[in-house]
């Protein structure tokens, strides 16, 4: 399965940030990627950047529904996310459970919601910094996944993202070896419940990656890639990022 380097822009980009994405695009044509490629922009922009982007990577939501329709002001469904031309979703991501109080439950919910509307699920877990210190970082992500990731979820379905909260917006990264080590535990947690499924399910590394670190990070084992926040937001850095995967 080829990595994947998904952006993440959070609440950040108006209709003038679309020029991000041409000059994505047009360097990606220049240069192709050796690893498929994602931007979750505000879903206010995913239609936009469909017409402007034309398939030249993938486009994602950074949150959804779990009901396809209804009385739910203010949100959006999986579906409504995908007629606006995201083919991704990212869920469970620590600012959602941490500012909306989402649930692993909820989370579930959520990646049966995308499944059902043709979306694929980039399911997020984490740590806290109090839990790696007490040492129970592994336990935490173990919990996370089977709460998070329902039965069903294949590696054709769904994405997982390892990114310590800790680390997310703050330059700080755990260790390769830290990194290299939860991403052994989640691959067995991964295998253990889900069986063959879990084998080949791309997980994801997120949290202050830059052009820095990109190489390093994406070059460990059970790394798929990357989720980027901050570096995703200049085109030139998520350029360096996706150039760091390796070709496989
Ligand atoms: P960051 O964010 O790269 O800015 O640390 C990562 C994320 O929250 O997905």
């Amino acid at each position: 399965m080829a990595a994947l380097v998904a952006g993440n822009w959070k609440m950040n980009g108006l209709a003038a940030s679309l020029g991000e994405m041409v000059a994505l695009k047009d360097a990606l044509a220049r240069q192709p990627a050796a690893c498929d490629v994602l931007v979750c922009p505000p879903a206010t922009l995913i239609a936009q950047a469909a017409g402007c982007v034309k398939g030249a990577f993938a486009l994602g939501g950074q949150d959804c529904h779990a009901s396809p329709k209804g009385a739910f002001t203010g949100d959006l469904s999986a579906e409504m996310l995908k007629d606006a031309g995201a083919s991704y979703v990212i869920l469970g991501h620590s600012e959602r459970r941490h500012y909306h109080g989402e649930t692993s439950e909820a989370v579930a919910a959520k990646a049966r919601a995308a499944w059902r509307a043709g979306l694929k699920a980039i399911i997020c877990v984490g740590e806290s910094e109090a839990q790696r210190n007490a040492g129970d970082a592994p336990h935490v992500c173990a919990a996370q996944l089977d709460e998070s990731v329902p039965q069903e979820a294949t590696s054709a379905n769904t994405v997982i993202a390892y990114e310590p909260v800790w680390a997310i917006g703050t330059g700080r990264t755990p260790t390769s070896a830290e990194i290299a080590a939860m991403h052994a535990h989640i691959r067995s947690s991964l295998i253990a419940r889900l069986g063959a499924g879990g084998k080949d399910m791309l997980i994801l590394y997120g949290g202050s990656v830059n052009p820095g670190n990109a190489g390093e990070i994406l070059g460990l084992p059970e790394v798929g890639g990357a989720l980027v926040g901050g570096a995703s937001l200049k085109c030139d850095d998520f350029l360096r990022i996706i150039a760091a995967v390796n070709p496989a």
